[in-house]
């Protein structure tokens, strides 16, 4: 969703904040802003619909003078894109600025009452309820800016982010949480603010991350305060980032996403680490040691996730059925939360999210905790609010993915889902020691196994020329691959904006079957397994009918490369293993036919990368 910046100390704000910008545009991208506070108490807000490099140009003629300033780049939730509903929003005297990411649930009430007493709106958006009711307190019951905040967010329903400005108190900036995330970097007489640590880590590896209810007091010269809306002081850590610049820069790709699906042999060498014995053939994660009563004794296990994650759960069921004997359910966290589901004690819930931001599926994290159930995150980004909501987890530790369409944080949560499956299999003994052997072994050889299949770059993108004709696609895949199917279509329609739809190969005759005709793309995953033989006769069917079909095939497979239109060769592997593999050639696919087609390829339209709004 929305990003936001902030920089207080004695470097020039307006750099740092664009940079800062950049490195958060992938969150939303339909128009930015900057607000800068100078030495001689000036407070200049400069916003333009578009991009970070539109705010630039808008700059270019402007005095960006100031060592104290907020930042923001959005993604419309009240109010079309445009510069009137860009951040900052001034008050009406324009003495404050604000900026903010969630949604005020309350805020038509608030704005009525506040018009009521006169105060004009210059925009549609939510946010500048916010700034208003500060300066109407402010004004009302001479408040400094610290205690205005805390009694506004007394009244605010919803979900916020904040950082706000007042030009006559120009030594400090005020941020609060509730829901949305927010970093604050500690750097010598410096503070950094972000939605996430990376426009912060180039000058800092100090680090707080706020929770709810944190209202963070940044004044130039002065200590770190955090304090909550009754002004009671409150603890905070100051933890060390470890992320690189290298690792959120596109180091010679074109494109993060480019980068981000070559990068998946070494991430998952990284997600394994440590975790995969070779020697002994063994899977540890230290979740499941510190765990194991908890994990053991789950007589049911829920998975909630949103989009991509939501179909590395649907492996991850099959994965846990299989060598868990447990039954799963995978759940939209979205549906999960508002359908009072039967969830409790005794069962576990998995929330996979790439963020750890996404609204829904941490509000399915605290709607399942308070109801007793055990909760286990897996999820990316270090810190953030799903991984310190859960009882106990593991990351992917993929690296930051920037690329709006999630790559690597798909195989890698596959990968810790099959090692969960593995570790706790182990520990009940539902899984034959020579099945878990091969499996770890296998494992293994992922990462030479995704850099093999990496070799079918070219050949994808000659591919992807002949097909971005298509105004739609259909994909199909049977067990394990069928989630695969559903990736690969949400891959292609979100960069691409074709129309795609994933299928389990066997349900097309109840149906899909119709759309089929010469004009139709069918993207088939048949590689050899136990599922072989229907799915060939499903190519069949579809052949019958003219439909053109993309084979993704096992090595050598003769019969299938004679019958489809074109053929993707795929290194062999065992079944449950073979998303890891078939879903590159699909990543390749969309990324190609989107950069075909012209399209903005990270940043896809009406898409961000984080999405923590409901
Ligand atoms: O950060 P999360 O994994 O919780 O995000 C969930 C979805 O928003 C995300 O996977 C989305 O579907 C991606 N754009 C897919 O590429």
């Amino acid at each position: 969703m929305c990003g936001i910046v902030g920089y207080i100390g004695d470097r020039d704000a307006y750099p740092i904040l664009v940079k800062g910008l950049r490195r958060l545009e992938y969150r939303g991208y339909d128009s930015a802003g900057v607000a800068l506070v100078n030495g001689s108490g000036t407070l200049s807000v400069y916003k333009t619909k578009g991009k970070v490099d539109d705010l630039e140009n808008y700059c270019a003629e402007k005095d960006v003078s100031g060592q104290v300033g907020i930042a923001h780049t959005r993604w419309a939730t009240h109010g079309e894109p445009s510069s009137r509903n860009a951040h900052p929003h001034y008050s009406e005297s324009k003495n404050l600025a604000i900026i903010h990411n969630g949604i005020i649930e309350n805020y038509a009430d608030l704005k009525k009452k506040l018009q009521q007493k006169g105060i004009p709106f210059r925009s549609d958006t939510d946010t500048e309820v916010l700034v208003q009711f500060v300066e109407y307190v402010q004004q009302k019951k001479s408040l400094d800016l610290l205690t205005a905040v805390q009694l506004v967010l007394h009244e605010v329903i919803g979900a916020y982010a904040i950082a706000i400005v007042d030009k006559r108190t120009p030594d400090t900036i005020i941020a609060a949480r509730k829901q949305s995330p927010l970093v604050v970097g500690i750097g010598e007489d410096e503070f950094f603010l972000g939605s996430d640590a990376s426009p912060i880590i180039e000058y800092t590896s100090r680090v707080v991350y706020l929770e709810d209810g944190n209202i963070a007091v940044m004044k130039r010269g002065k200590e770190l305060q955090v304090v909550n809306i009754y002004n009671t002081k409150l603890p905070h850590e100051v933890k060390t980032v470890d992320i690189s610049l290298g690792q959120i820069e596109k180091g010679g790709y074109p494109h993060f996403m480019l980068k981000e699906i070559f990068e998946q042999p070494e991430c998952l060498t990284n997600c394994m680490r440590g975790r995969i014995n070779v020697e002994a053939d063994n899977v540890t994660l230290s979740a499941v040691i510190d765990y194991k009563k908890q994990l053991l004794a789950a007589r049911r296990v829920i998975i909630v996730a949103c989009g991509t994650s939501w179909h590395a759960g649907l492996i991850g069921k099959q994965m846990i059925e299989n060598l868990c004997r447990i039954p799963v359910e995978v759940e939209y966290a979205s549906e999960f939360r508002y359908r009072n589901p039967v969830v409790g004690a005794g069962d576990v819930v998995i929330a996979i999210s790439q963020s750890g931001e996404t609204a829904d599926t941490l509000a399915a994290v605290n709607l399942s905790k308070e109801r007793g159930a055990f909760i286990y995150g897996i999820c990316n980004a270090i810190g953030s609010s799903i991984p310190r909501a859960t009882d106990t987890g593991s990351y992917i530790h993929v690296g930051p993915e920037i690329g709006v369409a999630s790559t690597k944080a798909f195989t890698g949560q596959v990968t810790v889902l099959a090692m969960l499956a593995l570790a706790i299999g182990k520990e009940r003994g539902t899984v034959a020691r020579a099945e878990y052997e091969k499996i770890v072994k296998e494992l293994v050889s992922m990462p030479a196994k995704i850099e093999e299949v990496l070799t079918v770059n070219d050949r994808v993108k000659d591919l992807s020329r002949t097909f971005t004709y298509a105004r739609n696609f259909i994909y199909l895949g049977r067990g394990y691959n069928y989630p695969v199917a559903l990736e690969g279509a949400l891959k292609l329609k979100e960069i691409s904006y074709i129309h795609a739809e994933g299928y389990p190969a066997a349900e097309m005759k109840h149906g899909p079957i119709a759309l089929i005709d010469s004009d139709m793309p069918v993207v088939v995953i048949a590689t050899h397994n136990a599922m072989y033989e229907k799915v060939l006769n499903n190519i069949q069917e579809i052949k019958a009918r003219k439909g053109r079909v993309i084979a993704l095939v096992s090595k050598g497979d003769e019969t299938i490369c004679q019958i489809a239109d074109e053929c993707i060769e795929l290194p062999d592997t065992i079944e449950c293993l073979e998303p890891l593999i078939a879903s590159i050639p699909l990543q390749l696919l969309a990324y190609h036919t989107a950069v075909c087609k012209g399209k903005n390829v990270d940043q896809p339209r009406n898409l961000a990368k984080s999405v923590t709004v409901e």
